[in-house]
Parts: C-alpha cells; structure tokens; sequence
C-alpha cells in the first residue's frame, strides 16, 4: 500500500463497554469529575484506575493515558485506556481531538484494529460535536508517516480498520462528517510531506484535481501558456527560474441550493519547494521548504470536505503551482513584474515569492466570482517569531468577515489570532520605480505581507491566514506525529458551515 494512511470504518452503537466486542475501548475522564464518570461505569473496570488516582499515579490531566486490563474482568475488549481531560469547563474541540488522537495512536502502535470510544464526558461540546471530533482524531490517528521506507514492516503496514463510536445520541451525521474531515486531512498531510523531486507542480496539479473532484465539484487545471493568456505575471516570474512548468488549479462548487450573488474563494499557496530563487536561502533546514505548498493543499482538502458535505454556499479553490528555483532564466532581485490585475512589483527579494503567486491568485478568484476570499500560506517567518508555531495569524477586511473566520476557528478547535493593517504599514511597501515593492524589510515583516496582499484583494471580503509556524511539527506530540499538521482545513469547512454573515458584508 503506498499511502501514510488509511481511512478506518467509523460507527454509532450503543451497546454497554463490557459487551463491546472490540481490540480497545477508550474511556475519557475529566480530572474535575472523575469521581461521578467512575461511579457510572461497571465496578469491574474502575477499582484499578481509582486507586491510581488516589495515589497519584494517574491524574486525568489532558491527553494522559492509563491503561486497564480487563481479561478477567468480564469485559470482551481485551483492553480499556483512560485518557484525561483536565477540568471538564476545559474540555473543548481542541482539548477532545487531541485526547481521541492520543489514545488512538497508541491504539495505532499497538496493532489493534478495532476501537471503541466511550462517550462518557461531555466537556462543553454536543454530542454531535464530540462524534465529529471523535471520528477525526481516531482516522488523523491512523497516519504512518514512514511509508516510503523500503523496511517498513516488510512493506505491510498497520492501520486501525473500525472505529465505534459508544453515545445513546443520535451522532451518526457527526461521525460520518468528522471521518470524511480527517481523511482529507490525512490526505492533505500525505501531499505535504512529499518530497520536492516527488510533487512537483505538475504532479501537485494532477494529485489536487484527483482528490478535489468529488460530485458537484469540476477541475480545471491550466499549464504555462494559458496562465500567461491570463497575464499572469508576478506567479509566471517565480515560474521562470524552474525547470518545471507551473499550473494553476481551480476547484469549482456550485450547488443548486446556494444563494446566488456570493461565493466563498479559497486561495492556497502552491509552492511545491522555496530555495528562495536568486535570493538564494540558507542551506540548514532549506529541507522544510517542500512544505511551501501547504496552505494550497489545505484549501483543496476543504473545498473537498465543503462538497461531501453538500453544503448551500458557492466556492473555488484556486491553487497557484511552482517551484522557487534559482535558474538562467530565473528573475533577479530589482526586476519588475507586472501582474494580472495591472500592478507592477519590484521584486527587491525573489524569497518573497509567496505574495506574487498570491496576488494573480487573489485577482483570479475575484475573476470567477469570488465575493469573500481567504488565502492560506506558509507566508513568512515573521509570523513564527511573532505567534511561533502555536498561533496562525490573521488579517483582513471588514471586520465581520474577520470576525467570522475567529469563530470558525474557535469551533474548529484551531488557535487563529488578529493581527493588524493599520495604513501606515503600507509606507514599506513604496517603490521608487513600481507601484510596490515585494520585500519591505524586517519591521513587521508578517505585516507587510498581508499589506502586499490586500492590495488584490479588491473591495470585497478579504481574510488571510499565515501558517508558517503552524503547518509543520518540528517534533511528534503525544496527538502528532513530525511533520505536516493539516492545520486550517476544519476551520475552513467551519466558516463554509457558517455562510455568509449578511448584512454585514455588503
Ligand atoms: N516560504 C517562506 C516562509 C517560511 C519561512 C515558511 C519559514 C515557513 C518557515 C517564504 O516564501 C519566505 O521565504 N518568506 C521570506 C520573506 C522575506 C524575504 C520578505 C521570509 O519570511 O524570510
Ligand atoms: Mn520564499
Ligand atoms: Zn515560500
């Protein structure tokens, strides 16, 4: 199998824990509450875990686990894991994701096929959001990063194959919802973990528009002469340098429900690796830059997720595709681009490549009728010493567009933060001989970027999300592994659940 993945069966059932024919059943428990969620499970299972809580060995904190054994208690499960919450007010969609994930990833290493998850702590959620949240960590779970090692297990991997789902709540929607949310997520990781030599623009473009085209969607994917037909300038001038061509791919949704006159324009950043051009970066950790291309397959995996979910509101994805490469005929720092929309850039740094691509994105998705745009991009450093690799950044215009796209998030369980456009960033931006410069130096350097962008963005709604710190794991977490996170993808399926917010926006 020569997939990181594979996307398990997912079901509601309410038969009781100890009759729960399963490999592994998997007990939330919040630190706050553990008392009441012991007193309602059978005695069998709780003399263990009680005294290790009274010893202290065990204390329910936030995605720790205790594992029980239940072989002659009973139980048909031939294990049971406790996995902690902290305080119950605190078990929220992030709290609860990273729980599942956690406990499932031990499931995953320990080769059992089958899982159980007892809905027993309620956090602040509904049951419908905890069988979403339940069903997308346990699929994010079955992810093994280690699939292009010839000695991987004989070439055999292991992945979780059932995932049940314990509620008396009718959560079969949100299970079903969450399953298809973590394997496009899954996905979405597979394709930025892969190497340079392997996606290239034209394999990104092909991959994108396989994966993207579910009923309702149609793909389109143009090559480097009709972007130029396009006047496409400032994406075609980060093009130059590479030996390979570029693409651009768009992902159309049009449902019959959706209100007419507004559409939703994802646009994602497609760079499949950033050497930075001339400008030529350092060689230590240049290897990250293969994930340049994350925020183009996050806007893919959403507007994929948008369409199985059938939602009443018109989208496109549009993803510009390209390496960054330093080359003959590779544009040279103080050359002047000029782009689709008619603004012409003075490229002072060809590391700044991100923005031009974005900008001819931004003037096309506008072209097909986008009303309300966000970008997503592995933008810039700055953004990483600002909100490290916690926080994705956000700037925008009006701010209840904004302000949408914060409450998404927050129901998403992703941690996205306001950041400003005040107009005398815009200042850096001046150039002597074009409209704007490209790089307008250190100060506020996150800033700068969304300033460049607003620029193509019309007078429309505009968010842009920078994920340079966020879409990429330096290390594997107890509920991650190293690597891509696939961040922003469920915040993006959360604003598109949300609509439009009217009479705000124009
Ligand atoms: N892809 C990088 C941004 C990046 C940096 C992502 C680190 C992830 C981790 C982007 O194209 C870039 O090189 N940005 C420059 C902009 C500068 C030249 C104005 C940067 O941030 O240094
Ligand atoms: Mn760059
Ligand atoms: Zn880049």
């Amino acid at each position: 199998m020569h997939a990181p993945y594979e996307v398990p069966r997912i079901s509601v059932a309410n038969t009781p824990l100890a009759k729960t024919d399963t490999d592994l059943i998997i007990i939330p428990i919040a630190q706050d509450r553990a008392d009441e969620t012991l007193a309602a499970l059978d005695s069998a299972i709780v003399g263990d875990v009680r005294s290790a809580l009274q010893r202290g060995e065990f204390r329910a904190q936030p995605h720790e686990l205790y594992s029980v054994r239940t072989t002659a208690q009973g139980w048909r499960a031939s294990g049971v894991v406790f996995v902690g919450g902290g305080n119950r007010q605190e078990i929220c969609a992030e709290r609860l994701r990273r729980m599942v994930t956690a406990a499932a990833r031990v499931a995953h290493q320990q080769k059992r096929p089958r899982i159980a998850w007892a809905d027993v702590e309620p956090g602040v959620l509904t049951a419908a959001a905890r069988a979403e949240i339940v069903a997308d960590g346990a699929v994010m779970a079955n992810f093994d990063n280690g699939f292009h090692k010839s000695r991987n297990n004989n070439g055999s991997q292991f992945f979780i194959r059932e995932v049940v789902v314990l509620t008396a709540d009718n959560a079969g929607n949100g299970a079903r919802n969450g399953q298809a949310l973590g394997a496009a997520v899954n996905h979405a990781r597979m394709l930025i973990n892969e190497p340079g030599n392997y996606l290239t623009p034209r394999v990104f473009a092909d991959k994108a528009a396989e994966f993207g085209s579910v009923p309702g969607v149609t793909a389109e994917v143009l090559d480097e002469k009709q972007i130029e037909a396009l006047g496409m300038g400032l994406f075609l001038g980060v093009a130059r340098g590479s030996a390979e061509p570029p693409r651009l791919l768009t992902l159309k949704y049009t449902p019959a429900n959706a209100p007419a006159g507004k559409m939703l324009g994802l646009v994602g950043k497609g760079i499949t690796f950033d050497t930075g051009g001339i400008s030529i970066k350092p060689s230590d950790g240049m290897e990250r830059m293969k994930d340049d291309m994350a925020g183009g397959a996050s806007v893919v995996a959403a507007l994929r997720c948008i369409a199985l979910q059938g939602l009443p509101i018109r989208a496109v994805a549009v993803v510009p595709m390209t390496e960054n490469m330093p080359g003959g005929k590779a544009i040279k720092p103080g050359d002047i681009l000029k782009g689709a929309s008619g603004l012409t850039v003075e490229v002072n740094n060809t590391d700044a490549e991100g923005r031009l691509i974005l900008g001819d994105g931004l003037w096309y998705a506008r072209k097909l009728g986008a009303t309300h745009l966000i970008d997503v991009a592995t933008l810039t450093g700055a953004v990483v010493v600002a909100l490290g690799k916690i926080t994705t950044g956000v700037w925008g215009t009006p701010q209840p567009w904004v302000d949408h796209v914060l409450s998404a998030a927050d129901r998403a369980g992703e941690k996205v933060w306001p950041m400003p456009l005040f107009e005398e960033y815009r200042e850096q931006l001046k150039s002597e001989i074009a409209d704007m410069l490209n790089s307008p130096g250190r100060p506020a350097g996150a800033v700068t970027a969304a300033m460049f962008l607003k620029e193509f963005a019309g007078d429309g709604a505009w968010a842009h999300l920078d994920i340079a710190g966020t879409a990429w794991a330096e290390e594997s977490k107890p509920w991650q592994p190293k690597g891509a996170t696939g961040t922003i993808i469920r915040t993006l399926v959360e604003v598109a659940r949300g609509g439009f917010p009217e009479e705000k926006i124009r």
